[in-house]
């Protein structure tokens, strides 16, 4: 395979629009989540370069109950454990919707994993209508995500087969 991702300039959307066709090809014929959850956050990074691209995965703990688990993903070093409920990720986990925050500072109870962290995008990933894991992104900038994010992050996490 070839290593190398085609990276393109432009719009938002002409950056998704470059990109899925590409993350689609990265994903073919790979039927491991961790492989295909780490090639996601890699390709979204280096496409977008944001702060933090990654995902947390639903899983049980020692008392059987579920709580988010970090998973594969690019940049600063994370919190490794999210109760349902707790921070985006869990709200939206939660909720099971994407949530747009566009001032982490002003979200009750916002986890800062990293201090630059200034707006976030939180993404359920579903199977079987339950949700499995979150794909969280987050800028050093303000109000850097939108419907158009959301609209392509909900198509991208659509592709994983978790
Ligand atoms: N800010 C997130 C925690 C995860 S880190 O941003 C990677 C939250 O509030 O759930």
């Amino acid at each position: 395979m070839a290593e190398d991702l085609q990276i393109h300039k432009g719009t938002k959307e002409e950056q998704y629009q470059a990109i899925i066709p590409q993350i689609k090809w990265l994903l073919e014929g790979e039927t491991d989540s961790i492989a295909n959850m780490a090639n996601v956050a890699a390709a979204l990074k280096e496409q977008f370069g944001w702060l933090w691209v990654g995902f947390y995965m639903v899983k049980t703990d020692s008392g059987n109950i579920e709580e988010l688990v970090l998973a594969p993903f690019q940049g600063p070093v994370a919190c490794t454990r999210i109760k349902k409920g707790r921070g985006v990720c869990g709200s939206s986990w939660a909720a099971a919707k994407t949530l747009i925050v566009p001032d982490v500072e002003k979200f009750p109870g916002h986890i800062a994993c990293s201090s630059l962290s200034k707006s976030e995008i939180v993404v359920p990933v579903f199977r079987n209508e339950k949700v499995v894991a979150v794909l969280d992104v987050d800028s050093d900038a303000y109000d850097q995500f939108d419907e158009t994010d959301q609209l392509y992050l909900e198509l991208i996490t659509a592709l994983l087969q978790l």
